[in-house]
């Protein structure tokens, strides 16, 4: 089968709300330390939007942000394709707001679920709508407000989550950041490990799942955590076979940021040094399905990357679900 056009991120951009929560608030409000945090995880603190805000409005100024850098008009926008656990509300889907907010009038929208693996899946679908010529301009966002789904009497999950939005604009390829290959996978059969119960056809709300607050995350910590060093490796270690790359030659490994620890031990099991992983864990903890377009957005912005570097963009979150991106930059 033919791979269509050549399709690159041509604009990037992120949004982090002003609210800061140190692990030392937090220490406050339940039985942790800032030393415990840090130790475990390596997050010292993270974002928190304030009462009122929903994802779609970090959205919108990290897809306006993005869409300035892409030097594109919100009516060149074909499609706006939003990764998100914590939609504005179950429909309509987070994208049609920020289409209507940032006046993208030619656009489709429709809202992805891939959890923490949610932007690489995002940016999967726009490669496919681009690469095949039948669109050419999409908006790939990740927003998350994770403190509305955080229990914050829960202290084995609540210090890990944080608020946030990233965005990318994809198109045919101009040379710079392009996405060769992407890959996905998932296993539905651990479902149970991380997931958010109640307010779904299953269980739909009601006096129950208030009281037993089941309408937040619930983690398996310690179990998703050996997963997700396992999956890093094998993931990464099969995207660069494919595109017939040593791993020891890819310049910069982009992971999702889910615990400080697991990001270490995958770099040690690929035999890369630490230092060659983007991290910025400390400073905003697991934002889910945003982690890794605010990581673009910083790197560019601190010219981490130069032209014709490799980079592979690796996920792994509930569902189970993982994926992949290789990025000649
Ligand atoms: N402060 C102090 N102590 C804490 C604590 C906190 N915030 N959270 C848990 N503990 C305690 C536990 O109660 C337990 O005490 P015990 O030994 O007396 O029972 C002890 O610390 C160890 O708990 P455990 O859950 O085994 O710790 P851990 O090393 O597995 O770390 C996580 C917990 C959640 C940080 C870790 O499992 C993790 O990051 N998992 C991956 C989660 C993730 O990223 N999910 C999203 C993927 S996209």
């Amino acid at each position: 089968m033919g791979k269509g056009y050549k399709v690159s991120i041509t604009g990037v951009g992120s949004f982090l709300p002003k609210k800061v929560l140190t692990n030392d608030d937090l220490s406050k409000m339940l039985d942790t330390t800032d030393e415990w945090i840090t130790k475990r995880t390596g997050i010292k603190e993270r974002r928190i939007v304030e009462n009122g805000v929903a994802a779609s409005d970090l959205a919108v100024d990290a897809s306006l942000r993005a869409l300035e850098d892409a030097n594109v008009l919100p009516s060149e926008v074909d499609l706006i394709v939003t990764s998100t656990i914590t939609p504005d509300c179950l429909f309509p889907s987070t994208s049609c707001y920020i289409q209507e907010k940032i006046g993208a009038r030619n656009a489709g929208a429709f809202d992805l679920l891939a959890a923490c693996a949610g932007f690489v899946y995002a940016l999967s679908v726009a490669k496919g709508f681009v690469a095949s010529g039948a669109m050419k301009t999409v908006l790939v966002v990740g927003a998350e407000c994770m403190s509305k789904i955080t229990d914050y009497t829960d202290r084995s999950t609540c210090i890990l989550f944080g608020d946030g939005a990233g965005a990318v604009v994809v198109q045919q390829g101009n040379g710079r950041r392009e996405i060769i290959t992407t890959s996905l996978g998932s296993d539905g059969s651990q479902a149970e490990l991380l997931m958010l119960p109640a307010g779904g056809s299953k269980l739909p709300a009601s006096r129950e799942t208030v009281e037993s607050r089941s309408h937040y995350i619930k983690l398996r910590g310690k179990e998703v955590f050996k997963q997700a060093i396992i999956n890093m490796v094998d993931v990464v270690t099969k995207a660069a076979a494919e595109n017939n790359i040593r791993v020891e030659d890819v310049d910069m490994i982009i992971p999702h940021q889910s615990n400080i620890r697991i990001i270490e031990a995958a770099m040690e099991k690929l035999k890369l040094p630490k230092e060659r992983a983007y991290v910025n864990i400390n400073r905003y903890g697991n934002t889910s399905s945003a982690s890794i377009p605010i990581a673009i957005d910083e790197i560019e912005k601190e010219k981490l990357l130069k032209p014709g570097d490799t980079a592979i963009l690796v996920a792994f979150g509930g569902g189970l679900t993982w994926g992949s991106a290789v990025i000649k930059w």
